[in-house]
């Protein structure tokens, strides 16, 4: 099967089971304070996984752009990527374990028609909290699997879930392909790393939620929540060993080969997989309709790191840095078809590669001088105690070749090197790098320039909690304040909100007057002071377009979205949750507005206690 062959045949494989289909949902995740990417499809379903009503039912598939970067140092093997698409179905309250399993089995073995020999699939082992999941295992062998088929582990392999602190969670059997390799060991099984085994697809029964004080309480529905990895179900599909012998590598594959050879060099395949692979995650990136550009603080960082990542494999083989665009502009024709926006975006992604290009052309010799000068100074002291022969000296050998915070610091902070890209260069050479030490030069470095940092690059999925809700019926205040007082012609670029404060990023080409925005608080406080009810009606995309509403249209299979009215305030389509009447909202306050990227601005605001 061709990619978007796959990619229509196992939708259609579950609308025809009576799943509705939804569009992907944006990479950078909707008002929620604590992950940088969208890394799973069930991220823009937690709502409904914890009991709110879906407009579009009980059952639900898509194809997702994830972004998972806990993945970056092992790009370059076979199957792992930064980027990647996720199929996904999912039963919200509806099935459970036995007809997901089924449906799953069906659609390799039948449709797919893998053999059910090369299957192998896994299930929870139990702990203090949760019994063995002996009722998975048993449906497995109503399938047919061999004992040897079935293997069960614990809470590391076999538990999913929640994405940060609190959320939804559970056990659940994940399903892998076996290559028929030997196994390297008596212990081998799928989760051994040998090659042997790669994860497909994994089945999690989420019918529990984690609080935040760690225990666990049961959902009121029990709902299956399932991610096959697309390009690795396309690896073995398409008969291949590895994700970059598919159609959606060959293109970017061979333009690279070819450049390589006029440029008569040659580059390790490790380095020209990371290549393509880093391009096509940098495309999806600045691809996206919210438009991040690089920076220095969240999703911008990682793709500034990245971009550098390649710069400098770019360097290595002595190519031009061009290189990079045209790649980039390969993965644009590709993907095109597929995610419109990648096209309509296709000038703002190409013009940002090449300014970051740009940018960090001018300080990488000489940062890269300095990194080896300080990194030569390590070896070569550390070689000079080897010499002396002295055993004890051993281990302060090791310790000096170690490069410390302060100089990793340096080559960030002056020379622009991500701290990752600094690590990579001291492994290099043999030599480590204090993280310790750099977290706290850079955080010293974030107190005396008093940047608050809010970079997160762990943590769980939005509380969902009564105060979040009321920021974000906040933030829908404010939307349609700044389209008041600004103009129509304003639109949301991006939304965050912690229990603390929300964040929103919107289109307009100059900074906000203290005047206009003094308008905007005003407005926002006089709708609060109206004590409105806040509406929620489900109605069909075109119903939501005809009488007026504002908001992400990018739902293009939904048959029916929610649509939150604060009448005659605003009107948009929107997942909530929200507070009930603006009456709950208190003392509303814009403490920023800044610039965000490149046409758009940002603004933060709180909402402060009354003080009675
Ligand atoms: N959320 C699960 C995963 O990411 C299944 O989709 O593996």
């Amino acid at each position: 099967m061709t990619a978007e062959e796959l990619r229509r045949c196992y939708v259609g494989f579950f609308t025809e089971r009576g799943h509705k289909e939804i569009a992907s949902a944006s990479l950078l995740p909707e008002n929620d304070p604590t992950v940088l990417f969208t890394t799973a499809g069930m991220h823009p379903l937690v709502p409904y996984l914890l009991g709110e009503k879906h407009p579009l039912g009980t059952r639900l598939t898509d194809v997702q752009k994830c972004v998972r970067t806990c993945d970056i140092e092992e790009v370059g093997d076979d199957s792992h990527l930064t980027f990647f698409e996720m199929l996904g179905n999912w039963s919200l309250g509806d099935y459970f374990k036995e007809e997901s399993i089924s449906m799953s089995f069906d659609f390799l073995t039948k449709v797919l028609q893998i053999p059910m020999e090369r299957l192998a699939v896994t299930a929870f082992e139990g702990d203090e909290r949760v019994r063995k999941d002996v009722e998975t295992a048993e449906i497995w062998r109503r399938k047919g699997l061999r004992e040897d088929q079935i293997f069960y582990y614990g809470t590391d392999e076999n538990w999913w879930g929640p994405v940060g602190q609190t959320g939804p969670c559970g056990p659940d059997t994940e399903i892998f392909y076996d290559f028929g390799k030997k196994k390297c060991s008596d212990t081998c099984g799928p989760a051994c790393h040998c090659g042997k085994y790669v994860e497909i697809w994994n089945n999690v029964f989420m019918e529990y939620k984690k609080e935040a004080d760690g225990s666990l309480t049961e959902l009121t529905q029990k709902n299956v929540d399932t991610g096959m990895g697309f390009e690795r179900i396309l690896t073995i599909n398409q008969s291949k060993t590895n994700v970059y012998d598919t159609e959606l590598f060959i293109p970017v594959m061979t333009v690279l080969s070819e450049i390589l050879s006029e440029n008569e060099t040659n580059m390790t395949m490790r380095d020209k997989r990371i290549l393509c692979e880093h391009t096509r995650a940098t495309c999806f990136i600045l691809g996206d309709d919210k438009h991040i550009a690089p920076s220095n603080t969240e999703q911008g960082y990682i793709v500034r790191r990245l971009i550098r990542r390649m710069i400098r494999i770019l360097k290595k083989a002595g190519l031009p840095n061009d290189t990079l665009i045209k790649l980039a502009e390969i993965i644009i024709l590709q993907y095109q078809e597929v995610y419109e926006e990648i096209g309509q975006n296709g000038p703002f992604i190409l013009e940002q590669m090449k300014n970051e290009s740009e940018l960090f052309s001018k300080t990488l010799d000489a940062g890269l001088k300095k990194a080896e000068r300080y990194l030569m100074e390590r070896t070569v002291q550390a070689e000079d105690v080897q010499k002396k022969g002295e055993q004890q000296k051993k281990e302060q050998r090791s310790e000096l070749k170690i490069l410390s915070g302060a100089l990793a610091f340096k080559l960030y902070d002056t020379y622009g090197f991500p701290i990752e890209f600094t690590c990579e260069l001291a492994e290099e050479k043999g030599c480590l790098v204090d993280l310790e030490g750099f977290q706290a030069c850079f955080l010293e470095h974030q107190e005396k320039s008093r940047q608050g940092s809010e970079a997160k690059f762990k943590g769980g999925l939005a509380d969902h909690s009564v105060q979040t809700a009321r920021l974000h019926t906040a933030t829908h205040l404010l939307h349609a304040a700044l389209r008041q007082v600004l103009g129509e012609q304003v639109q949301q670029r991006g939304s965050n909100i912690t229990a603390e404060r929300l964040r929103f990023d919107f289109s307009h080409p100059v900074k906000v007057t203290k005047d206009e925005l003094a308008r905007v608080e005003d407005l926002v406080n006089s709708a609060i002071a109206k004590k409105r009810d806040v509406i929620m009606t489900e109605m069909t995309v075109e119903e939501a377009k005809e009488k007026g509403a504002i908001g992400l249209f990018e739902n293009k299979y939904a048959e029916k979205v929610k649509v939150y009215e604060i009448p005659d305030f605003s009107m948009e389509i929107c997942g909530g949750p929200h507070a009930g009447n603006t009456g709950e909202l208190t003392g509303f306050q814009i403490i920023k507005e800044e610039a965000s990227s490149s046409g758009v601005r940002r603004i933060k605001a709180v909402l402060r206690e009354r003080s009675e």
